[in-house]
């Protein structure tokens, strides 16, 4: 009983406990048993029961209950043939049907491509297989993801489906995030993850086998490790490797391997029909919550799935959603049916993010608002219903503003392809419906065929500093499957340079090879040990691991001025990054408190997951043997510190209030968010974390700076 409640329930109930409070807890817990666990498992409270010992963990990451319960046996039985279900469900899979010539495939082959559509079980299935037939006696199984969600949200399917507890034999890491343990033989990674490892062991030594997933998506890490891999493959004669793409592009990859075989899983098409705009759309927020909206009262039972950009988006969308079935609701006597709106994107917590996977109730119609994670990424059944905007963010190097923007792009018509095949994956027999929200004629002649792989559109700082740590001395050498274009490697050789990370013959120097051992971004890596240098490392560990998370600010929809009070409060007048470091610093003076965030408006979550981060650098540093330092209250040290990490992002001040970029004269915001924003205070010269493209330019988290360090520490570009 315990190993079922917490394969189905794990959101509830975590471990199993020796120690309890019997008699107190138990009612409690038999009414959690009764309405949660009862709502997950789909059965009612019944009078048999057993004995056990559990600890119930609430989605705020509480402890519940602790103790001695008794479960009902209808639970037991129940759930035992939910376990069946799911093995049903496996075997209806389009994969297991061909899983004996899949593993022919891969037994003589060392590299193979598996090509097959979104949902017909490469992700959950293979590792499975792999780890059925043997794979993981001499090493684990790898397998990678270009998404944190779908790392995440794969391997809790994946460890239910075998029955495990997340973090035992079936595990996932992410940055900062290591859900892995010793007895865990499926690991599910990002790329990134992997790609760092390679750093301690180049050959992988670890792994048997590595399953390189959603390689269609070309992410930067998963085209590095190409290159990475292609070396393993030759010097390991016992690895072996597996690509998976969603989308017909195996030649190619098969191609990079020296024309390696590329095994195709049939696939169950499912009609979809197409419904285009008439003309182009103006406000394609507004249109998509409109044809929500009509689907919802007029057409027949299915789940919606709306694409949009990014998370700004899809929670104005989410918000006027329910706002018009308020207004519905009010206006008309007749019952309106449920519609569940769900959010979904990378930086949502996990708990919410796991919701779009839940059955609706009776009657009950989901409607899924995403980013483009639910192209490929994610598979959520039961979807009749695209709304497709046309849109999505992508990182690319703005050379106005010399560094990496996220976006606002068109699609491709690969990705529109892939975002219409959602629709229909109901196990119904009619077609699903897919609303582009843009013209024929758009898709036909202004979309791209597919999307430009990410090396050849961003900064490649992260990428150069790992691939000189890796020895490898030209650059331009390495194997890209398809190179990043000259200038961008050169660029990015440029800033590290200027970071000090790389000496005038463009060799790794003593600082950057530091910098590599940090998860981190080259300037943020610089931070912290010029945080070493100026003796404020405490300080500034802070600030780089709250610039590691969302932001903290919680600003609910109704109380914006409230909740905008509540931040000024912490506001240090002269820097942003220091604001970050007087909530942390305040948080800390308060126990940790999770009330206390709520009191002021902080997301507890947000400040939970600094506070790890913040160890996790900890750790590295004592690693690399580097003492902890604090610098008091005079705080001037630790924007001089700043600065000495970010003067490559200087702005001096031109006009009144107004800024521009030291280095291309371009004019640059404030962000309205900032402490510095109409407060009256208008230092001379600043320097900022990011600059976000949105209707203008803005500068994210800025800090006044002294003119003179600018040319202390950026002799470079800045002179007296
Ligand atoms: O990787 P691929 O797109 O080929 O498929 P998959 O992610 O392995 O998904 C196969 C099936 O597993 C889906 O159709 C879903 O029914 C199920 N699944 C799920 O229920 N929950 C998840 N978190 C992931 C997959
Ligand atoms: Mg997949």
């Amino acid at each position: 009983d315990m190993a079922l409640i917490s394969r189905k329930g794990s959101a509830l109930v975590r471990e199993i406990h020796e120690k309890q409070k019997r008699d107190k807890s138990r009612q409690r817990f038999l009414e959690l048993a009764g309405s949660k666990l009862g709502d997950i498992l789909g059965v009612e409270k019944s009078v048999d029961e057993i004995d056990a010992d559990i600890v119930v963990v609430g989605e705020d990451g509480e402890v519940d209950f602790k103790g001695k319960a008794r479960f009902s046996q209808h639970l037991a039985v129940s759930a035992f043939t939910k376990s069946k279900t799911i093995s049903q469900q496996r075997q209806n899979l389009p994969i297991f049907s061909v899983r004996d010539e899949l593993l022919q495939v891969v037994r003589e082959n060392q590299v193979v491509i598996i090509i097959g559509e979104t949902g017909s079980g490469k992700t959950t299935q293979l590792t499975q297989y792999l780890y059925e037939y043997g794979y993981t006696v001499n090493g684990i199984i790898g397998c990678t993801q270009p998404r944190r969600v779908a790392a995440m949200s794969v391997a809790q399917r994946v460890s239910e489906e075998m029955e495990t507890e997340l973090g035992d034999k079936v595990g996932y890491a992410i940055r900062f995030e290591d859900a892995t343990g010793p007895s865990t033989v499926i690991k599910y990674m990002t790329d990134g993850v992997l790609l760092r490892e390679t750093l301690k062991d180049p050959v992988l030594e670890k792994y048997s086998i590595i399953l390189m997933d959603e390689a269609h998506e070309r992410s930067l890490d998963t085209d590095v490790l190409f290159g990475i891999l292609k070396k393993v493959v030759a010097r390991r004669r016992d690895f072996k490797l597996i690509v998976t793409s969603a989308t017909l592009n195996g030649e190619k990859f098969s191609n990079f391997f020296g024309g390696v075989p590329i095994f195709h899983i049939p696939g169950r098409t499912f009609r979809v029909q197409i419904c285009y705009s008439k003309t182009p759309c103006e406000d394609y927020v507004e249109a998509a919550v409109k044809q929500a909206m009509t689907i919802h009262i007029a057409g027949a039972p299915g789940d919606i799935l709306i694409f949009l950009t990014g998370q700004d988006e899809i929670e104005a969308t989410c918000y006027a959603l329910s706002e018009r079935m308020e207004q519905l609701i009010s206006s008309t006597k007749q019952p309106v049916p449920k519609l569940l709106i769900l959010p979904i994107y990378s930086q949502l917590p996990a708990d919410l993010q796991a919701k779009i996977f839940q059955k609706a109730e009776d009657g009950a119609r989901k409607c899924i608002v995403a980013t483009n994670i639910a192209e490929t990424s994610l598979t959520i059944d039961g979807i009749f219903y695209v709304i497709d905007t046309g849109y999505g963010k992508m990182k690319v190097y703005n050379p106005r503003m010399g560094m990496d923007a996220l976006q606002v792009f068109p699609i491709s018509r690969a990705s529109a392809d892939q975002r219409a095949g959602r629709a229909g994956r109901t196990g119904r027999t009619g077609p699903g419906t897919c609303y582009r929200l843009y013209t024929e004629n758009a898709y036909e002649n202004e979309m791209l065929q597919s999307p430009v792989p990410e090396i050849q559109r961003t900064n490649l700082g992260n990428v150069v500093l790992l691939l000189k740590s890796l020895k490898i001395q030209n650059l331009l050498d390495f194997d890209f499957m398809d190179p990043p274009p000259q200038d961008s490697i050169l660029n990015s050789m440029y800033q590290l340079w200027l970071l000090g990370a790389l000496n005038d013959v463009g060799d790794l120097t003593d600082l950057g090879r530091k910098m590599v051992k940090f998860p981190l971004d080259p300037p943020l890596a610089k931070l912290l040990l010029m945080g070493e240098q100026l003796e404020c490392l405490s300080e500034v560990l802070t600030i780089v691991s709250m610039l590691s998370v969302p932001s903290v600010f919680f600003r609910p929809k109704d109380r914006e001025a409230e909740s905008d009070a509540a931040r000024e409060k912490f506001f240090v007048p002269e820097s942003d990054h220091l604001t970050l470091l007087n909530v942390y610093q305040q948080w800390k003076a308060n126990e940790y408190r999770g009330d206390w965030c709520n009191d002021h408006f902080l997301q507890v979550k947000g400040l939970y997951k600094a506070r790890e981060i913040r160890s996790q650098l900890l750790d590295i540093l004592k690693t690399l043997k580097i003492p902890l330092t604090y610098c008091g209250p005079d705080w001037d040290v630790v924007r001089k510190t700043i600065c000495s990490a970010y003067f490559h992002n200087a702005a001096m001040l031109k006009g009144i209030g107004e800024y521009v970029n030291c280095r291309n004269r371009m004019p640059c915001n404030l962000h309205p968010t900032s402490a510095l924003y109409g407060s009256g205070y208008t230092p001379d010269y600043m320097v900022y974390h990011e600059a976000i493209l949105t209707t203008k330019e803005y500068m994210q988290c800025v800090t006044a700076v002294e003119p003179h360090w600018l040319a202390e520490l950026g002799p470079m570009l800045f002179s007296v």
